[in-house]
């Protein structure tokens, strides 16, 4: 079975094709061994995952940088020139034609309304046109999916950390397809806060690439931050108090783009902003008690944050997952993998034309 999934949240536009593992193991049944209390991050895809054929990702980056952030007017038009030749160069990459596409699977939110809606208007086309079943899916738990892309034999009950641009949350899994949300960002998302740092300081869009390079031999103990609590203790996140002081350190020590200290402030924010995320996870796991950890999302790329997590994990004895980072940003591969775990349980699922988008969670 062949899986054509479409993914256009926000500004990547995505397609991918994917083949099924078989029928029993799509529904979740692990057969990978465990490897003891090492991280498996990367181990490439064992038998009972999907395969991926292609997975082909057009970022928008360019488009939206002189801005500082995402236009979303410009992201759904740019969706809409680069959609047909993205799918045709998955199916390309893949070998096949429209022809041999079993399932048609698409992102239906949360995300932007006009970039999701050329996603979904696309996937509604050609599903009724080959009269083939499609797949809503949504973008967040797909996000969480990408770990089990490349470790199908993650135990359960799993933890979850979704670090994106958009969002932030903490998710227990107790099970495939269950997704329960523990925690999640009162007001700025960890991605959103980098961005804003390094738009504040001219540094450009994404900021959390440029934070990571131009803070990779800074001292992360340079500059002091507290680290951010809600007031109830409660899982939630808040990053905004967070970027406001360092936005008080920026003015305070007139740090600019050129200035010496810029490595070392940009260490010490992304410094905080992981430890702040490691610590939520540390809260949620003793509150929880879960098997595995995952973390995923665009920001699930930051090597210092990887890395905190890995070594949190370990102290655990427990499991960490991270999917590789090509598969922590935005892309469909993630998207296919939840249809087919969809449609493994509900192989009786239409075309349905009424599927919506959704802006929020
Ligand atoms: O999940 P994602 O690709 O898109 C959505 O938000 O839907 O995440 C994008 C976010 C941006 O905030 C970007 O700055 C951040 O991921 N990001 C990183 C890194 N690469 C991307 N943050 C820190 N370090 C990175 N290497």
């Amino acid at each position: 079975m062949l899986v054509l999934a479409v993914e256009t949240s926000c500004d990547e536009t995505s397609a991918a094709v994917l083949r099924a593992p078989n029928s029993e193991t799509v529904s979740g049944k692990r057969n990978c061994p465990r490897s003891g209390t090492v991280p498996l991050e990367s181990a490439g895809p064992p038998s009972s995952a999907p395969e991926i054929l292609s997975n082909i990702v057009l970022s928008q980056d360019e488009v939206h940088a002189p801005y500082g952030g995402v236009v979303p007017e410009l992201a759904s038009r740019q969706h809409i020139k680069t959609i047909t030749a993205i799918v045709g160069e998955a199916l390309s990459r893949a070998g096949v034609g429209l022809e041999a596409v079993d399932l048609y699977a698409v992102t239906q939110g949360p995300g932007l309304i006009g970039s999701l809606l050329v996603g979904l208007s696309f996937s509604k086309g050609l599903a009724y046109f080959h009269k083939k079943p499609l797949v809503g899916v949504d973008h967040l738990e797909a996000h969480l999916e990408a770990a089990f892309l490349e470790n199908s034999g993650i135990a359960y009950p799993v933890l979850g950390l979704l670090v994106s641009g958009g969002l932030t949350a903490l998710y227990l899994m107790k099970e495939p397809l269950s997704y329960q949300l523990l925690g999640k960002t009162r007001d700025d998302a960890a991605g959103e806060a980098l961005d804003k740092i390094a738009k504040f300081l001219g540094l450009g869009y994404p900021g959390g690439p440029v934070i990571e390079r131009l803070g990779k031999d800074g001292n992360p103990k340079a500059f002091p931050f507290a680290m951010p609590r809600t007031k109830d203790r409660s899982l939630d996140f808040s990053f905004s108090g967070l970027k406001t002081a360092a936005l008080k350190q920026i003015r305070e020590h007139r740090i600019g783009k050129d200035d010496h200290r810029l490595g070392d402030f940009l260490a010490s924010f992304e410094a905080i902003v992981a430890r702040t995320l490691v610590d939520h996870v540390r809260a949620a796991a003793d509150e929880v008690q879960p098997k595995s950890l995952v973390l995923c999302g665009g920001v699930a790329r930051n090597t210092r944050l990887r890395t905190r997590f890995q070594e949190y994990a370990r102290g655990a004895g427990l499991d960490a997952y991270i999917p590789s980072p090509k598969l922590c940003t935005d892309n469909a591969a993630m998207v296919g993998a939840v249809a087919l775990k969809k449609f493994a349980r509900r192989p009786d699922l239409e075309i349905d034309l009424d599927l919506d988008a959704y802006a929020r969670a």
